[in-house]
């Protein structure tokens, strides 16, 4: 757990309350995430979290802190390195994932589509993109979620290269991510993604699962070198595809052209409570509130719900910036029936009927993570 400085504390204590007072008015006002504010607090305490049906605890106290984090080791044998992928649900780790993916598998008629080696990655990569790019999510929710994606998009079959939908060019592997087209999806991992840490926008420190771990060969993924054939590694296919479905929910569909200017918003927005934290500074409250202003307009997006949802629905429909062309649209038919096959199978993992509406209900913060 990383603190900040204590700056705050040496103010006096009226221009303390005063600056305090006014944080607090204006993210009222504007809205946003009170956890900008919350740069006293471990990372962790400034995620919010998703809405929780009673089947789906969640124990943010329990999690990424380091205090539940499960090695490999324990469950899957084939492990070629040590990962750590804690869980936000006591009762919800590795062997819990496992058997969801295996029946999820039994019941498309697709068993034996993973198995051995592949399936260990496989079960790794669902809980390791679960952590690191839906913290705030329910972990059974989101390793559910990810499953049904999987046999939507795949079939679980990881070598699957399918024709383009629209101008996206040919999509790749378990999560059909599309490396050329219009997408370039690949190169937008490559060019954008942080894996020397786990890192949130709206937060001024890492989370404590450290570095992007490659399954392969134990090191920190080496981006450079990825290329086209790693999309048939489930790791990476997972890792990538969970990494922009995350950052597109978290921009509320926001094209990802436009993520480096949320970044650099969401940075000014940090420096200047930092330096409104230090003590003798003459920085405004209105410098901070006016960086605030720039990025709630930057992440406004096309208004859509910040939920898993928006991700699933941008990964088939595309950016929707300004509505148009979004999957909430009327006559949007390919995402309509991409939803509802998720929902299909997450309802079966379940035992009740799940609806589309039910991943509006798995909430992200806003902003980008492990964005660079
Ligand atoms: C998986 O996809 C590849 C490439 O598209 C295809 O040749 C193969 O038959 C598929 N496997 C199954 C089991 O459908």
């Amino acid at each position: 757990m990383q603190h900040l400085r204590a700056g705050p504390l040496l103010l006096s204590a009226p221009i303390f309350a005063l600056v305090l007072w006014i944080s607090l008015a204006s993210a009222h006002v504007f809205a946003l995430p009170p956890d900008v504010l919350a740069f006293r607090r471990d990372w962790h305490d400034a995620l919010q979290p998703s809405a929780r049906g009673a089947d789906d605890p969640i124990d943010l106290s329990a999690d990424s802190t380091g205090n539940v984090r499960r090695l490999l080791q324990l469950g899957l044998p084939s492990a070629p390195s040590v990962q750590s992928m804690p869980s936000n649900n006591p009762n919800y780790n590795v062997p819990q994932v496992r058997r969801d993916l295996l029946n999820v598998m039994a019941w498309a008629g697709d068993t034996g589509a993973l198995q051995g080696d592949e399936l260990d990655e496989t079960v790794a990569a669902i809980m390791s993109a679960a952590a690191r790019y839906f913290p705030e999510v329910p972990t059974r929710a989101m390793c559910r979620t990810l499953i049904a994606d999987i046999k939507t998009e795949s079939d679980f079959n990881t070598s699957l290269i399918s024709g383009g939908r629209l101008d996206s060019g040919s999509s790749w592997g378990l999560l059909q991510v599309s490396p050329g087209g219009g997408s370039q999806e690949l190169k937008l991992f490559k060019q954008h993604a942080q894996v020397a840490r786990n890192t949130f926008s709206w937060a001024p420190t890492a989370s404590s699962l450290g570095p992007l771990i490659d399954w392969q060969s134990g090191e920190q993924v080496d981006l450079d070198s990825l290329t086209n054939d790693d999309l048939f590694r489930p790791w990476i296919n997972i890792h990538v595809a969970a990494w922009i479905q995350s950052n597109s929910a978290r921009t509320s569909s926001q094209d990802p052209a436009d993520w480096p200017n949320i970044a650099f918003a969401a940075a000014n927005v940090r420096k200047q409570a930092q330096v409104g934290a230090n003590p003798g500074t003459d920085q405004t409250a209105s410098q901070l509130a006016s960086a605030r202003q720039q990025l709630k307009s930057q992440l406004q997006g096309a208004g859509l719900p910040r939920s898993v949802r928006t991700g699933l629905g941008t990964w088939v429909a595309g950016a929707a910036t300004d509505g148009y062309g979004s999957y909430m649209q009327a006559g949007d038919d390919i995402s309509r029936q991409y939803i509802s096959t998720i929902a299909k199978a997450v309802s079966h993992l379940y035992g009740y009927t799940v609806s589309t509406a039910w991943f509006n209900g798995l909430q992200v913060n806003a902003g980008l993570v492990d964005y660079q």
